[in-house]
């Protein structure tokens, strides 16, 4: 007779991201009949403290090879798993944290650790026959809002916008799918007024299929947000958001941070947000400041009254969290796996952030795949928010596809909370 919950089979492989480069794919076999597989997802504009990922260096694929990983897996990982049960998702991530060793999980990859540990979790959500989100959590019904990013900048896109996300957020809409639909008008809208004011060229896009025109203010991206909504006719419906990623654009010896051409030291920047806050409906901002600047961000946090989530500060990494709670640095928490590299921590850090009434985000990265694994953990953390991109190609748009089917699938118990975010907005 087969046990069900045996693991037969661990094979990992190298795959294509979105930017074309390689990375890993696991599929985790149980039983001899069911297989779960995940992709694991990549960085660019990625923070000092995230969990190492493995790339092998050298000529093939410019150094970004990750045949040592994909080994990793195949070999160690599969050698110590294969022909034993699969133990609770916490077990089987502390026995890798234990396999790997090292702080950062610099001997075995992230990238190869995330990859077991996300295919053992859609393997037992197959296995038990309910979609991941369920498995996970068996109250699951909140869908994300999303926070859209349509104007790229910064390590995202080549123009001279130092920040890296201008996002609106479709606070007034009643479900994922019209919060899809109005903002997807939004972009088109955009789209316009880039190729009249700007020309053709405006309309080249960034790592997260944002537009990436050439300007360099951040209050221009911000208007031309603003104009895009009004002319879809959604005025009022949205509010907006930025992703400054501005750890590069700190300047460590001078203390200072440029932008738009301009130098500001910190009390600089924070006049400065205060002053985008006032004038463009700012509701949230990520990484205003650098990744170790946690006293900094606790000044921003209390001066501003909207959200703050640390992304590069945290790291999805509940220590790193811990530090910002005791510190009252933020009230939010970008969470993303593989910046900590197992399912488990993360999960961990998300609990940590819920107990201290801190927000969480889920979130991409720049370098994804079709894999639209995030848009289940979004509903089964609850999170309320979700940022994978703007509502175009494949590796983001897979994510947006997979919360309608998940809306489809929830019926009349799913809850969008959107004007839980902005209470003023307006009905439809
Ligand atoms: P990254 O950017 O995936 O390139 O790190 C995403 C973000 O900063 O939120
Ligand atoms: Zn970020």
């Amino acid at each position: 007779m087969s046990d069900r919950n045996l693991i037969t089979a661990i094979r990992a492989r190298e795959v294509l991201d979105c930017r074309g480069l390689p990375t890993v794919q696991v599929d985790l076999e149980l039983g001899g009949t069911v297989t779960g597989t995940a992709d694991v997802p990549s960085g660019r504009s990625t923070g000092s403290n995230e969990a190492r990922e493995l790339r092998d260096g050298g000529e093939r694929f410019g150094g970004f090879g990750v045949l040592e990983a994909v080994a990793n897996v195949n070999g160690e990982i599969a050698d110590s798993l294969v022909g034993t049960e699969l133990p609770e998702q916490r077990a089987l991530d502390s026995a890798l944290i234990e396999l790997d060793g090292t702080e950062n999980k610099s001997r075995l990859g992230a990238n190869a650790i995330l990859g077991v540990s996300l295919a053992a979790a859609r393997a037992r959500a197959q296995a038990a026959g309910v979609p991941l989100y369920r498995a996970l959590n068996a109250n699951a019904h909140v869908l994300p809002v999303p926070l859209v990013n349509l104007i790229n900048g910064g390590k995202h896109a080549s123009n001279d916008l130092d920040f890296q996300e201008f996002i609106v957020i479709p606070v007034g809409a009643d479900s994922i799918l019209e919060a899809l639909q109005i903002s997807t008008e939004v972009n088109l809208a955009l789209a316009e007024i880039l190729l009249e004011r700007y020309g053709k060229s405006a309309l080249n896009t960034g790592d997260e299929g944002g537009y990436a025109p050439a300007i360099s203010s951040p209050h221009e991206a911000l208007g031309l947000l603003h104009e895009a909504v009004a002319n879809a006719g959604h005025e009022g419906r949205f509010r907006y958001g930025l992703d400054c990623a501005a750890t590069h654009l700190y300047d460590g010896e001078s203390g200072t941070y440029t932008v738009a051409g301009e130098r500001y030291d910190t009390d600089g920047m924070i006049e400065l947000y205060l002053e985008l806050i006032r004038e463009f409906d700012v509701i949230t901002i990520e990484d205003p400041l650098d990744e170790e600047d946690f006293e900094g961000f606790a000044r921003l946090t209390a001066a501003s009254g909207i959200q703050i989530v640390g992304d590069d500060l945290f790291v999805t990494n509940p220590k790193r969290l811990r530090t910002g709670i005791d510190q009252n640095a933020a009230n939010a928490l970008l969470w993303k796996v593989n910046q900590i590299g197992t399912l488990s921590e993360a999960l961990d850090a998300a609990e940590l952030a819920h107990r201290n009434a801190y927000k969480v985000v889920v979130s991409e990265r720049s370098g994804e795949t079709e894999d639209p694994i995030i848009a289940d953990l979004s509903v089964a953390l609850g999170a309320g928010q979700i940022k994978t991109g703007a509502p175009v190609r494949g590796e983001r748009t897979s994510k947006y596809n997979r919360l309608i089917r998940i809306s489809e699938e929830l019926g009349s118990t799913a809850v969008y909370p959107g004007r839980e975010m902005a209470p003023a907005a307006l009905a439809a």
